[in-house]
Formats: C-alpha cells, structure tokens, sequence
C-alpha cells in the first residue's frame, strides 16, 4: 500500500468512533450519569482528557482511555476531530494532548531509568491518568494518584469494571508495582500530609507528574503546590514534570484558567531546583511526528522570542504550552 493510502486509512478509521462494549453496561452507565450530574468542570476536564487520548489511540496506547471518558466525551471530542479532518484543519483537535501525554510519558521512563532503583511516582490531579495501567516502566516504582474523592471513587469503580468484565478490557492489569489513591484538594494544606500516611516516603526518589494541573489553581495555590515539591529537593533527588500555560493562555474569553508563568525556567530555579529543560510542542523532544505542516501554529509560535505576547502579524495572542523538567538533590541543594 502507498503512504498516500496508508494515509487515508488512517483518517478514514480515525473518523470511525468505536465505543467501548463497557460503556453500555447498566453500572458503568450509571457512573457516567453521575460524572455528567455531578461533577463541576474542573472535574469533567479528566474525562476530556481522557477521550482524547481514546481518540489519538494510533499514537496512544491507552486501553481504558475510552471507558473512563465515557460516551458524551468521546462523541463531542469525535465530533471536533471530524470537522478538523473535513476542513483540512493544519491542527487536528487533540494533537497538543497527544504530545502532551507522550511527552510525559518519555520523561516519566527517561527518569525512572536514570534512577537506581524504582523511585516513586506522584501523579498529582491524576483525573482520568492510567499510567498505572500502560507504563511498564512503572514495574518497580509506588505509584500514588491524588485528586478529588469523588473522582477517584468513579474512577476506581471503573476500573474494576473493566478488571470483571469478560470483553475487551478482560486482560486489563497493573503494570506499576504498586497503586495508592490519595484523596485530597491539592488546595488545601493537608495534601502532602495525607500523601505521607498513605505510605509516600519524603526520601526515596520521587518522580512529580502535573500534567493538566498547574494552571486550574490560583497563583497562590499552584505556588504553594511548588514550593512543597521543591522542598523535597533538599531530602531526595526530586524530579518535577509539569506543563505551564504562559499568561495569553489564561487571559482568553471564557478561560477556566489562573496560574501561568511566561517563565518557569526562572521561576523553578529559584523555588530550589537545580536543572530545568523547557520544551515547546514541536520541539525535537515534543513532536512525535505529529508536526507534519511546516507552517502549523506550533512552529510558528516556536520561530517567535518567547517574550511576544501577540502575533506581528494579526495582534492575536500568542498561546503557549511549556513542558518543564525540573530536577533536584540534596547534594545540588544550597544551604
Ligand atoms: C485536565 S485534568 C488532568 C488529569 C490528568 N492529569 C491527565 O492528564 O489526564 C485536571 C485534573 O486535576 C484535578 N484537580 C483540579 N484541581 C484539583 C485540586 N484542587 N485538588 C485535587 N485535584 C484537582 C481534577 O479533578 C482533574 O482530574
């Protein structure tokens, strides 16, 4: 078969929506009316999330993704991704989730390999996040998710569905060495509190995930958040990976958004941390092959300096998604 061809299979199966078999069981239907009645939007963002990565499954191999987005995410994330496909958009819908979640899942490996021995993993508003699940280089490591009780409740009660069920979910297994769910808000001071007595160790190597988190709290909040983590960097080597959203994020219309920081490689040296690298989607380490379109809008943002704020062109703002790692040891720390 020619590229052109493999191509447009490629379109034409991602234009198909296949729903998981699960998702019209009584129970999981009536988890997902819950999540649809219940939740506020914070909380939904996890199910969004999640259909995304159900819907870029030809890079993403998530085989519970589509259970835990449920079906109205899947069928409206399904919908935007037609209309891109339709209009010949130069991005698709979900492409900078896409790099997002294989951007961290490369760190997470990179820096558990680099570590003597499995260093615990915080997923930190882990939402609908099944790293515990697909990531074999978790093997060693204690994983801990933390969010909402709520959320964690559906989310574990799904998952169990799945692990009974005799489909397509039925060789579904852990592949971290071990799973904790910490219910907590992050915005409260009893967090890392509450990490501890479910069993995380202050001096074991830890590697931090925020992805999709940072920027849903108040400065206030997410500063507090990053100070508890780089004080870690004095006990053990710490490892922090974390996407910031730079001010235009925030300020659109309707934005559901607070914290940014247009510079989190100044900010996060001087929380205590010692190395930080900053990627921009189409980045050599942010691109996956996804970045086909040379004049698409992330090689576009990524020809301009970092401190423009709006495009020469046309004056829009100039939206940026930063991935950051951080890193820290005793040994590194200034006393
Ligand atoms: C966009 S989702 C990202 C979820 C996950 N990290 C992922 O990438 O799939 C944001 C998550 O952060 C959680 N979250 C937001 N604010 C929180 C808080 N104050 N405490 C705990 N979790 C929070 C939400 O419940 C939601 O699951």
């Amino acid at each position: 078969m020619s590229d052109h061809q493999n191509d447009l299979q490629d379109v034409a199966q991602r234009l198909e929506l296949k729903l998981p078999h699960l998702l019209f069981t009584d129970k999981v239907r009536a988890l997902h009316e819950t999540i649809e009645k219940e939740w506020d939007s914070l909380q939904q963002s996890a199910c969004q999330t999640a259909a995304g990565r159900a819907l870029w499954k030809h890079m993403i191999n998530d085989p519970v993704a589509g259970l835990l987005a449920g079906e109205t995410y899947l069928r409206n994330f399904h919908e935007k991704i037609q209309k891109d496909y339709l209009n010949n958009a130069r991005e698709v819908s979900g492409v900078i989730l896409a790099v997002r979640t294989l951007w961290f899942d490369s760190k997470v490996k990179a820096a558990l390999d680099s570590s003597n021995g499995g260093a615990q993993v915080v997923l930190l508003g882990a939402g609908m996040d099944a790293r515990a699940y697909r990531l074999n280089c978790l093997k060693e490591s204690d994983v801990f998710e933390v969010d909402f009780p709520e959320l964690l409740q559906v989310k574990t009660t799904l998952l169990q569905a799945a692990m009974e069920s005799t489909g397509e979910h039925q060789n579904l297994m852990m592949t971290a060495n071990s799973l904790t769910r910490v219910a907590a808000d992050i915005r409260n001071n009893d967090w890392f509190e509450k990490l501890q007595i479910s069993g995380f160790s202050p001096v074991k190597n830890t590697v931090w995930v925020l992805e999709g988190i940072l920027y849903y709290l108040s400065h206030t909040h997410a500063m507090q958040v990053l100070n508890i983590i780089a004080d870690q960097c004095a006990l053990t080597h710490t490892v922090l990976l974390a996407d910031f959203m730079n001010k235009p994020s925030t300020t659109l219309s309707n934005s559901i958004f607070h914290f940014y920081s247009d510079w989190p490689d100044h900010l996060l040296p001087s929380l205590g941390f010692s190395h930080v690298d900053l990627s921009q989607i189409g980045d050599p380490d942010a691109h996956f092959g996804l970045m086909h379109d040379p004049l698409n809008l992330f090689n576009k943002l990524r020809n301009l300096p970092r401190s423009q704020q709006t495009y020469p062109d046309d004056g829009k703002p100039c939206c940026r998604l930063y991935l950051v790692q951080a890193s820290g040891s005793p040994s590194q720390t200034i006393p």
